[in-house]
């Protein structure tokens, strides 16, 4: 082997002390960097009362939730805005959905070069989303209790190519084609599609379309969706001119739902419910965890995941999608059916943990006992029915 020459060692000592591929990656060094709390794991109880650290520099107190299952790819942050106060305005240069956890508001946000600005009100359990490349400012309207406010974007995987924080928070960039958000349309109802999607049995998805959904608690404008459960309902939401997406299912007291498994990054939080979750990696052991209002967790890439609810009434869970190519649906019918775990198929320990929670509280289950004894079973679109 050739001798490397004293120039090349030289060399190969300055590259190597510039080699910036590292662990932590690039984002985790900025959270990291921020000394703000970052809560790791697989869920969070209450995002009401996670505990959160003053972030000088946007004047609020604040905490990144990095759990295991968004693996390097989206951000889920709460922000706190004090009573009373308006945070400064942030330029960012990614889509961002905003959940309202606790509290009501103003969202100012105004584009590139524009002099006006538009306004609009949330309140608790509303979502909203920030499109890229605008500015914003948070508002809370209540003088005597704060509003606390989750974060969803991509953050952790763009920053793996470009590591600068200022590139993302500092940029002059102005994309063409930006929508207009001061018009009147930009915040306005939500508008329902039917679009085909030859994944499903029955081929179309309702899919709503909208910037603003001022109350997912009492959002009512859902369809059918039994194949993953008794009496299951669901919205689809697509924030027009954005990649991001999000959807919410409701389900009905003393039942759950079929497990099944697909990308990371799906972040759930919880608009109202009294239930629990399991989770696994097939073949290894199950983790367990209660849930209720203003619970987030994160199913892991490719783990079973299947969610209970021991509640006297309906449960309802959000989840925020990655970008299209983590979603890790199966595009091959018979690799799907590998990815949703039929009740009769189930491991007896789910339906016996099921109906022991359940009697806990002195409930039953109002599963059909057919779910249990026959693969062919139309699942009701209500647990009587
Ligand atoms: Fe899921």
């Amino acid at each position: 082997m050739a001798q490397t020459s004293a120039a090349d060692q030289a060399l190969i000592k300055d590259i190597a002390s510039s080699y910036v591929r590292s662990r932590p990656w690039p984002y985790r060094r900025w959270i990291e960097s921020i000394g703000i709390p970052i809560h790791r794991g697989y869920y969070i109880e209450d995002l009401r009362t996670v505990e959160l650290g003053w972030w000088a520099e946007r004047e609020c107190n604040a905490a990144f939730l990095e759990m295991a299952g968004s693996e390097g790819i989206s951000e889920t942050r709460v922000t706190e805005v004090g009573p009373g106060k308006t945070l400064p305005p942030l330029k960012f240069a990614l889509d961002e959905v905003v959940y309202v956890v606790e509290g009501r508001g103003l969202t100012s946000i105004w584009g590139p070069g524009e002099t006006e600005s538009k306004t609009f009100e949330w309140q608790k359990f509303s979502m909203f989303l920030i499109p890229r490349g605008h500015t914003h400012q948070f508002t809370n309207t209540q003088g005597d209790k704060p509003a606390r406010l989750l974060h969803y974007n991509c953050l952790p995987l763009v920053m793996a190519t470009v590591a600068d924080p200022a590139f993302y928070f500092d940029s002059a960039h102005e994309e063409p084609g930006l929508p207009n958000v001061v018009g009147e349309d930009f915040y306005s109802p939500a508008i329902a599609a039917q679009i085909p999607d030859p994944k499903l049995a029955w081929g179309v998805r309702d899919l709503w379309f909208g910037n603003f959904f001022p109350d997912m608690r009492a959002w009512d404008k859902l369809a059918a969706m039994t194949m993953r459960g008794v009496g299951t309902r669901a919205v689809y939401v697509q924030f027009p001119g954005s990649e991001m997406a999000a959807h919410m299912s409701v389900f009905p007291a003393r039942t759950y739902k079929k497990a099944h498994r697909h990308g990371p990054a799906f972040v759930i939080v919880i608009p109202t419910g009294d239930g629990y979750s399991i989770m696994w990696e097939e073949g290894k052991e199950k983790v367990v965890f209660p849930w209720k209002e203003s619970s987030l967790f994160v199913p892991p890439n490719r783990w079973f995941h299947q969610h209970f609810n021991v509640g006297e009434s309906s449960a309802r869970y959000l989840a925020f999608h990655p970008p299209v190519q983590f979603e890790g649906w199966a595009e091959k019918v018979e690799d799907r059916v590998k990815d949703q775990i039929e009740f009769p198929d189930e491991d007896p320990f789910v339906r016996q943990k099921f109906e022991e929670e359940l009697a806990k509280k002195g409930l039953t289950s109002l599963m059909p006992e057919q779910v249990y004894t026959d693969k062919d079973y139309q699942l009701p679109e209500s647990p009587g029915g």
